[in-house]
């Protein structure tokens, strides 16, 4: 194990605090994960038949503040580290930005409305820090706070149950200029401030929480490849002290949110698990899976599930390893009530007698793709993802906090949209997903990602994630084939 430094935190008591706080309850570190706490209804999986989800399994929709709220000025909001990226020449196919994206922020009733025909139960969106701290810190803006108790308002009079997440990537650029962001330990605790707060006023009306989404997305592509926002390329060390705060950030949230919470709310991350799957199921490729799955989310999931980095990731680092401490492991690992996974790809492997037990098989040139570049076909990742989630750390409640696909849709002459596709995506994936039910994984809903055509980040909006099609000109909505698809999938609660 790294040897553990003094840090910032140290010195300052109200962060002891913080920390102390954060760590109470949990797995002593290097301890066997304790599993994430179970308050939420069992699956029952055998009554269920041959294509049905447990009785009370939610169905939902998920999209991001910055890729479809837009107003990104208004009402007191301030710039994020997004709309700067996005606002530097180059950096975005056809320098497309979300300053409109699709006009969420005004047209919010009209979207719940179109969740509502397609019989979802809930909705996961994130709330931009920056609308709430336009500084990252300090006073809260009462506009902001406003947006987010109407659309929480206009999704209860509907029946929708509310899924905030915290952190979707738009960091308030005040706190990329005053500390280089995620760089340093300030990040993490200003962080957990905002999302106290963000409990203290919702959660009289909101149950469910997501802290960060995707860390390893914004960690190695903001902080390491310089594709996403704030655009840097740190060397091996700083990168690791950024995936440290990252998975800080995450701990020191729950807590926060935990002590401030009006009533008892239930927390845990959004992580885009790297979902390693056995190529040939047997024992020794699916035990491989499991060691692979545990080591390629080493910096992330692992650490928040066992409070420990593990041998392999700490050898790998060397004297680049993230400074630490062990109170700082405590707070990373504080218990969550639920463990959400984005599952879009899947990473296969087979067992290998040589270190690390695994090998990495890359896809066949061939292997069937969808429009994102990066999204190889693999439906049988969202049946491992939560299998591995239960099996390697005992986790008690799943959520799939994310999965879709990338199309290039068009509209025929009569409007409408045969996304075909998406529909064989779904079909595949969820068919998966009910194995995993199936065999009593304890998988508690789902979010379609997404519902509405979206600014894709770097493809800006060049590549559509939605069941609703959104015309970019006019702004207009129409749900596509895959909605009416999407609609019979929650009405009979089975695999359609
Ligand atoms: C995961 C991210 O959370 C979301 O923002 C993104 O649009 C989807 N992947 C598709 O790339």
């Amino acid at each position: 194990m790294a040897k553990a430094r003094t840090t910032a935190a140290d010195e300052n008591p109200s962060r002891r605090a913080l920390i102390k706080l954060a760590g109470a309850g949990a797995a002593a570190a290097g301890a066997a994960p304790a599993p994430a706490q179970s308050a939420e209804p069992q699956a029952d999986p055998g009554q269920c038949g041959t294509r049905g989800f447990p009785q009370g399994f939610l169905w939902g929709t998920a999209t991001a503040a910055y890729q479809v709220e837009g107003a990104w000025h208004e009402d007191g909001r301030g710039v994020s580290i997004w709309d700067r990226f996005a606002h530097t020449p180059g950096k975005i196919r056809n320098n497309e930005t979300g300053d409109v994206a699709v006009d969420h922020y005004h047209r919010y009733q009209d979207d719940v409305r179109l969740m509502r025909t397609l019989g979802a139960q809930s909705y996961r969106f994130s709330i931009a820090w920056p609308r709430i701290f336009p500084d990252g810190v300090g006073t809260p803006n009462p506009k902001g706070l406003d947006f987010y108790s109407r659309l929480v308002d206009e999704l209860l009079a509907n029946s929708i149950a509310p899924f905030p997440t915290l952190y979707h990537w738009d960091l308030p650029q005040a706190l990329e200029d005053r500390f280089g962001g995620w760089q340093s330990r300030d990040t993490a605790y200003a962080f957990a401030d905002y999302a106290g707060l963000i409990a203290e006023k919702f959660s009289d009306r909101v149950e469910h929480f997501f802290t960060l989404n995707e860390m390893a997305t914004f960690v190695e592509l903001g902080y390491g490849q310089a594709i996403h926002a704030p655009g840097l390329r740190l060397p091996a060390a700083e990168l690791n002290q950024v995936r440290h705060h990252a998975v800080l950030a995450h701990g020191l949230a729950v807590a926060a949110i935990r002590a401030r919470a009006k009533r008892a709310a239930k927390i845990g991350p959004a992580e885009n698990l790297t979902t390693a799957v056995p190529t040939i199921e047997s024992d020794d490729n699916i035990a491989a899976a499991e060691r692979a799955t545990r080591e390629l989310n080493a910096g992330y999931l692992t650490v928040i599930l066992e409070g420990r980095y593990t041998d392999a990731f700490l050898k790998a680092a060397g004297a680049d390893a993230p400074k630490f401490t062990d109170d700082e492991l405590k707070a990373i690992a504080t218990p969550v009530d639920f463990v959400g996974v984005n599952v879009y790809t899947p990473q296969y492997v087979r067992t290998s007698p040589a270190a690390p037990g695994y090998e990495i098989l890359p896809p066949a040139r061939s292997h069937p793709r969808m429009a994102s570049s990066w999204q190889i076909l693999g439906p049988e990742a969202l049946y491992w993802a939560p299998r591995h989630l239960r099996n390697i750390w005992n986790v008690g409640n799943i959520y799939i906090s994310e999965n879709g696909c990338g199309t290039n849709d068009e509209v025929t002459p009569d409007g409408s949209i045969s996304d075909t596709d998406r529909i064989m995506f779904l079909r595949n994936n969820l068919a998966m997903l009910k194995r995993a039910t199936s065999e009593g994984v304890p998988v508690r809903g789902y979010f379609h990602w997404s519902l509405l055509d979206n600014f894709e980040w770097t493809d800006g909006y060049g590549t559509r994630f939605g069941l609703v099609y959104v015309d970019y000109a006019t702004l207009r909505r129409t749900p596509k084939l895959s909605a009416a698809y999407f609609a019979e999938t929650v009405r009979r609660n089975a695999v359609v």
